[in-house]
């Protein structure tokens, strides 16, 4: 059995107090606490390691050449990709899923083409796809979802055809918690040709991935979701399709020769990592990977899942409260109203309780647009949040509804 207990005294930030109360921090899908390893190894690194990697023959630049070439081995094997090139660090998700967009689509998007997008996506799985499609002239079709949640993946055997050439999804919405069935949107998807990326940002924390099973096309999700730093992310990408695509940023590191005449490009994965890379931060998203391994990962999603459904009873006692998404086997995010009363002010008033939740839009304004809402409370849930948590959780909310009703 995994125990919140056995690992919260690696996260430091945890023991803080907010507004002369303890912390509770109940907004890890916008971004997790880092474990003390993952805090360590960044100072470490700019304290006895720091060099530009690719670079040089002097020792610096070798070992922290040797140290980002081994954060990519971690990754490879943490999401089960065939080969190391097929792991390209970005800046983040949101960069890895530009990247896709704009280097992929510019080449094999055609007038007349689709794109099919799920209508539960986080901005950055759509509005890239949207400027491609303006500018090639491609149409945008929606893939819905029900109120419960559930993903209408039925409704792809209409929106298929054979020029459709994208299908964007997330494997666990940032908002609902719903975890699309991948495996069927991925093999009608494929039956017609098209391919498919996949938003792992939130699935990736929450009972991870293997790429090369899954079989999806392009894979992008963020390190600081995953106990990692900000500013470092991943884009796997099968081997052939990024071969086959053209760079994106272009500049130093990203080539083979340059010369007025002709610039030729270098092989994977470097095409796609022009400039220095955030090479301390895609290290330490290695040592998050390592802290990671060192825990029962299943028993972590175990844990996490009990204690989300733990939340969601708790709060529906709340007279006029309404959860939005409560598919079976969503991923530890609980997102709700209360009738009558704002989200935001919800927000403040646990803010003053020392409760950290995220209220607004959530970068997902077509699932707001779905329920004819202005926005949501959401409480993301990680493996360092307790019972007790949830508990505080629950009292603030009803003292914030006893006092704004
Ligand atoms: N995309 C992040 C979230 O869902 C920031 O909160």
């Amino acid at each position: 059995m995994f125990d919140a207990a056995d690992i919260r005294g690696d996260f430091p930030i945890l023991d803080s107090e907010v507004n002369g109360k303890p912390l509770v921090y109940l907004d890890s899908g916008a971004t997790a606490q880092k474990p003390q390893q993952v805090i360590r190894c960044i100072e470490n690194l700019y304290k006895r390691h720091n060099a530009n990697i690719h670079r040089g023959v002097h020792r610096l630049s070798e070992e922290a050449t040797e140290l980002y070439e081994a954060a990519r081995n971690k990754v490879q094997s943490f999401i089960g990709a065939s080969a190391r090139e097929e792991i390209i660090f970005t800046a983040g998700a949101t960069a890895s899923l530009n990247t896709v967009a704009y280097a992929w689509g510019e080449k094999f998007l055609h007038e007349g083409d689709n794109i099919i997008i799920s209508e539960m996506e986080h901005h950055s799985n759509i509005v890239p796809w949207q400027l491609i499609a303006e500018r090639k002239g491609v149409e945008i079709r929606v893939l819905p979802f029900e109120d419960d949640g559930r993903l209408r993946v039925e409704c792809l055997d209409e929106l298929l055809d054979k020029r459709t050439r994208m299908v964007a999804v997330t494997q666990a919405s940032n908002t609902l918690g719903t975890r699309p069935d991948l495996r069927k949107i991925i093999d009608k998807a494929h039956a017609v040709g098209a391919l498919v990326t996949v938003d792992g940002c939130q699935g990736v924390v929450h009972g991870g991935v293997n790429v090369a099973e899954l079989d999806c096309d392009f894979y992008a999700f963020s390190a600081h979701k995953l106990y990692g730093p900000t500013g470092v992310g991943v884009l796997y990408g099968k081997r052939e399709i990024l071969d086959a695509m053209p760079p994106f940023l272009c500049g130093g590191d990203m080539v083979d020769r340059v010369s007025f005449a002709k610039t030729t490009y270098a092989p994977l994965p470097l095409k796609f990592e022009a400039g220095t890379a955030n090479y301390i931060d895609a290290i330490a998203l290695g040592e998050a990977i390592k802290y990671l391994e060192g825990l029962d990962l299943k028993a972590v999603e175990e844990y996490e899942s009990a204690l989300t459904r733990y939340a969601e009873q708790q709060l529906q006692q709340i007279d006029g409260l309404k959860v939005y998404g409560t598919t079976e086997g969503k991923c530890s995010i609980v997102s709700f109203n209360v009738e009558g009363v704002h989200h935001y002010d919800i927000g403040m008033i646990l803010d003053k309780l020392g409760v950290a939740i995220r209220t607004g839009q959530h970068c997902a304004e077509p699932v707001m647009a779905h329920y004819g809402v202005t926005g949501m409370c959401r409480a993301s849930i990680a493996m360092y949040n307790t019972r007790e948590e949830i508990d505080s959780l629950c009292r603030g909310v009803e003292r914030a509804v006893r006092m704004l009703r």
